[in-house]
């Protein structure tokens, strides 16, 4: 396979790389001129095929090429003024086990430069919340709110990409587009938001269903309703339709409703939670359906939940998972969310994401106690399902509170976890395929010996330690380049230490009062999580630098730390 890709605004933009009869290319132009016509000429083996062209200037237009016959493909721009931002490659028949060939981005929708790495990323262009986790047709599919034309949030589109493990993930199409009118220009008025999907078939044909918000910035009188689509051939949502056209009368919410999350509730029906807000503050409304394909017929049940505390707004991307048998009334459900503008006094942490435990009969929620998911509180719009081997969830790897109009934000997800009930808490322990990431043992004995840094190679890796008793003393340092980076466990609990260096005080990402008797923690570009006591503690912060962590350094009194084990991880 040849590939090429020239780009600099000066320059007629041109992509090359061979291509096989029956592909399909996506492609995204604009013109860089307002009365210039943008103009992509697309040629096999020299010989004219089509070309795609769009007279939009202020946001890039998306156009689908089928492609007859083999040989080397050239897209041509017509001058200096078209301008390509992303173009990708694939095979409707294996694109399933192949996932796309990227085959042009630009400087500025480029995803880190890392050779390694071990989250979930995007293979270009912004991501947020994951959506529509599930598995269908034996799948795990992934979507996620995306924006492909540049680092930084803007109109939301669906990106997707598929799975057999959690952990190893083939990227696919984009799945869902804002609408035309959206489409025209990149202003940050909206598109599809975030959601969730439903299996609606059977195993083999796996046919789904989405739910999403669809937000338009100052649309009248709602700014946000909710859509349905069906799956299609599950690489392109088919046309959506509305399913709340509006929020709930007379309980004097605020403009804010989104995130549908769909699920099956203890009678069989099917459920969706939205999140709100009223003048107290975060609102989890709840609705049903009788339709058994989910398509229709949505009616207000009440509202599930509310929260008022830390000073919130707008409850966003509500999330419920039975953590046990859906027909037993005993059986704890939990009922996790974000709670926006957030900010817990004692530790100036912002954005948190709460766990409530209760009872729910299908229409009530009976809240019995609460937790922090995340006591790093980057492990932000947290999603799960029920899979065969119980609930599994994942979350964005950022929080709001870090990002900036003005700067460019690299994200991940986190790694997935499992959402566990052991009768007393909710624990949150990686999925047990992350296992399977470690390559080489590091020489743990190096990291025992007292004041000894271990060299971490590429810094793509795993610590596990067992403490000698609960809640025994150590603090774990990281060398990194740009900023300070640790784990501590003292009689405060259990911490991640971080620093940018800046002189800008940092919240303190601590689990007050922990006293685990493991720990693991992973290490990759740009992000360190912590899994105290399989996860009854769980905490993730995101690194604003992709450089790579150089060695560790363990610091604790003769004998606390029982045994440690490293490995270097690798997809
Ligand atoms: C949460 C959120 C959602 C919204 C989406 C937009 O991170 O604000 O409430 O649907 O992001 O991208």
């Amino acid at each position: 396979m040849t590939y090429q890709t020239m780009s600099a605004p000066s320059a007629i933009e041109t992509v090359r790389s061979d291509i096989e009869a029956g592909a399909v290319v996506h492609l995204w132009l604009k013109s860089r001129a307002p009365n210039e016509r943008a103009q992509v000429s697309v040629t096999i083996d020299g010989s004219d095929l089509t070309e795609v062209t769009t007279v939009q200037t202020e946001e890039f237009a998306f156009r689908e090429i089928q492609i007859p016959r083999a040989g080397l493909m050239e897209l041509r721009g017509h001058s200096p003024n078209t301008s390509i931002s992303v173009a990708y490659a694939f095979n409707p028949g294996r694109v399933w086990d192949e996932g796309i060939r990227v085959l042009h981005h630009s400087v500025g929708n480029a995803p880190p430069d890392i050779s390694y790495g071990y989250h979930f990323r995007p293979p270009f262009g912004w991501m947020n919340d994951p959506n529509g986790f599930g598995r269908f047709a034996g799948r795990v599919h992934l979507f996620y709110q995306h924006y492909p034309h540049s680092l930084r949030w803007n109109n939301m589109h669906w990106g997707h990409a598929v799975s057999e493990d959690y952990v190893n993930w083939r990227h696919l199409p984009v799945f869902l587009f804002p609408s035309n009118e959206l489409s025209q220009r990149d202003d940050g008025r909206g598109g599809a938001f975030s959601g969730s999907a439903i299996p609606t078939g059977n195993d083999e044909n796996g046919d789904f269903r989405i739910f999403f918000t669809e937000q338009v910035r100052d649309r009248k009188p709602e700014e946000q309703i909710q859509l349905t689509a069906t799956g299609g051939d599950g690489l392109r949502a088919n046309a959506s339709s509305v399913v709340l056209p509006a929020r709930p009368d007379g309980l004097g919410l605020t403009l804010d409703f989104r995130d549908p999350y769909v699920f099956l509730g203890p009678d069989g029906r099917w459920k969706m939670l939205l999140g709100s807000r009223d003048k107290a503050g975060g609102v989890i409304l709840l609705y049903d359906t009788d339709d058994r394909h989910a398509a229709g017929d949505w009616t207000f049940v009440g509202i599930l939940h509310r929260e008022n505390r830390f000073g919130m707004t707008a409850a966003e991307c509500p999330c419920i998972v039975p953590l046990g048998d859906i027909q037993d009334t005993e059986t704890r459900w939990a009922l996790i969310f974000g709670l926006l503008t957030s900010r817990d006094p004692s530790t100036g942490r912002r954005n948190m994401t709460n766990v409530t435990v209760g009872r729910f009969d299908g229409q009530n929620f009976h809240a019995e106690a609460e937790q922090e998911l995340d006591f790093g509180s980057d492990a932000y719009a947290f999603q799960a399902f029920v899979d065969h081997a119980g609930p599994v969830g994942i979350a964005w790897l950022a929080n709001w509170t870090d990002v900036s109009k003005k700067e460019d934000f690299p994200t991940a997800m986190t790694l997935p976890r499992k959402v566990v009930w052991d009768g007393s808490a909710v624990l949150t322990p990686p999925v047990d395929a992350v296992s399977g990431l470690r390559r080489a043992r590091l020489d743990s004995q190096r990291l025992l010996a007292r004041g000894e840094r271990l060299a971490l190679e590429n810094g793509a890796v795993e610590i596990e330690l067992d403490l000698a008793r609960p809640g025994a003393r150590f603090e774990l340092l990281f060398e990194h380049p740009h900023m300070d980076v640790g784990v501590r466990l003292n009689e405060e609990g259990l911490e991640i230490l971080f620093s940018d260096r800046g002189g800008k005080l940092s919240p303190r990402f601590i689990a007050a009062s922990a006293r685990p008797s493991t720990v693991r923690i992973f290490v990759d570009a740009g992000s360190i999580e912590v899994f105290a006591d399989n996860g009854r503690w769980t905490g993730t912060k995101r690194l604003p630098s992709v450089a790579a962590v150089r060695s560790v350094q363990l610091l604790a009194e003769e004998g606390a730390i029982a045994d440690a084990r490293v490995w270097q991880l690798k997809l």
